[in-house]
């Protein structure tokens, strides 16, 4: 684990360079969420959704305005000054997460529409490149489907084989299964850095080692890992990282596929269009050089903006505090909720992260859901985009509650309460 520890130490970002850092306050930090300050279904909000989708500062919903009312033009083709702005934001903020993840060079930050996207660009990268019968690609059963079906789909188009690394009952990653998948056929892990069913925080910079023992890449789907922990790609030494901006406090719609330089250049591109090409002639087309070649259309200029604001935010607070007061929430919620009676927790990871599944006893987490709705708190209930996961826990669904750094112990309170009174309803 010493690895993990250096990829995550620190828990500071880069992208703020030169930015004073206030003190970790999270009554204060609420008060940069202005979604935060309202009542719903006539009780004030409790926001515990945030894997889903984190609430955005108004520093974000400032940037992009600003964007809108200032700079707005198409970026890289024109000649004017907007264009010339639109482009210098962009750029901007490519370079603003490449210090985020502390990437090596601006070049290996792909702009992509999420997670998701940054994982089906790499699958289908790889079905392009020549993916074949026989070849293998690790999974595990904690996955996102955005992490299983594109490598389903590759398989199915291709003929290679997917392997999938069982957990424990705690809904841990089984390393010594793990390892016993990697063989010579294996063309590629791809693992998830925290689990968002169960909020497992899997031994990254470990699971990069073992596959690096054996000559295998690694991408790591970052979606869950990247607001809770600091990430650092060239500590952790994956060959990609693929998270979403709209779980980080910034905009739905953009993400970050991130890939070593000599990995994205040899992958061809999966999709074509403008700006993706060097040259185009009647019988033969070149492609750009990084990160354009993977960045084929008009991107999300505004969303690449929104998330530089988030990450420039995040830069101006005490993350380090900020982790360690989410870390005790979450704790504080464990407790909680494995006190009350007929709850039952999903998962008992020795690392956690941000996320608490629970179930109640004869309630459909659906009801649950429902129940805690109307008294305020939002949370999510179902399979969590993790049907396989689901399967070998023997559920259909759970409760999630999942957590951000303005939530406070109150919000837990009133979760717990709102348990209280879903056993009231169903007696
Ligand atoms: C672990 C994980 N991977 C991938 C995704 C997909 O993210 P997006 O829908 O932003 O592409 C999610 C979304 O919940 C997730 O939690």
């Amino acid at each position: 684990m010493t690895g993990d520890r250096a990829a995550l130490k620190g828990c500071s970002t880069g992208g703020g360079a030169g930015l004073r850092r206030r003190p970790f306050d999270p009554a204060a930090v609420r008060r940069d969420f202005p979604i935060l300050q309202q009542q719903v279904r006539g009780k004030p909000l409790v926001y515990l959704d945030n894997a889903a989708t984190t609430q955005k500062p108004l520093a974000v919903v400032q940037a992009i305005s600003d964007y809108y009312l200032r700079d707005n033009a198409n970026i890289h083709r024109g000649v004017h000054l907007l264009s010339e702005r639109a482009t210098a934001a962009y750029e901007d903020a490519r370079r603003a997460v490449q210090a985020f993840i502390n990437a090596r060079e601006a070049r290996e930050v792909i702009f992509v529409r999420g997670t998701t996207e940054g994982i089906n660009l790499v699958a289908q990268s790889l079905v392009r490149q020549g993916l074949a019968p026989g070849d293998e690609i690790v999974v595990s059963v904690l996955e996102h489907h955005s992490n299983f079906v594109p490598w389903k789909m590759a398989a199915e188009a291709t003929g290679a084989r997917l392997r999938v690394v069982p957990i424990t009952d705690a809904g841990e990653l089984r390393l010594d299964e793990y390892e016993r998948l990697l063989s010579p056929r294996t063309r590629l892990v791809a693992l998830g850095h925290v689990s968002n069913a169960l909020g497992t925080v899997n031994p990254a910079a470990e699971i990069v080692r073992l596959a690096h023992a054996r000559g295998i890449p690694v991408l790591l789907d970052g979606a869950q890992a990247v607001a809770h922990r600091p990430v650092d790609v060239q500590a952790l030494d994956c060959d990609f990282y693929a998270f979403s901006g709209h779980k980080l406090y910034g905009p739905t719609g953009i993400g970050v596929l991130y890939g070593k330089a000599a990995r994205l250049d040899a992958l061809p591109p999966w999709q074509g269009g403008g700006d993706m090409i060097s040259s185009v002639t009647l019988e033969q087309v070149d492609y750009n050089t990084l990160p354009a070649k993977f960045e084929a259309g008009t991107p999300n200029i505004a969303g690449a903006i929104g998330l530089a604001a988030a990450i420039r935010y995040l830069a101006g607070l005490d993350l380090q505090a900020a982790c360690a007061s989410e870390d005790a929430l979450v704790e504080y919620a464990v407790e909680r909720l494995a006190a009350l009676p007929a709850v039952r927790v999903v998962g008992r990871p020795a690392e956690r992260a941000g996320i608490v599944s629970f179930v109640v006893e004869n309630v459909h987490p659906h009801d649950v859901g429902t129940i805690l709705d109307g008294e305020g708190v939002a949370v999510r209930a179902g399979h969590h985009c993790c049907q396989p996961l689901m399967h070998r826990l023997g559920l259909d669904a759970t409760a999630r509650a999942s957590f951000a750094f303005y939530n406070t112990r109150e919000d837990v309170d009133r979760l717990a309460d709102g348990l209280g009174r879903v056993r009231e309803v169903f007696g």
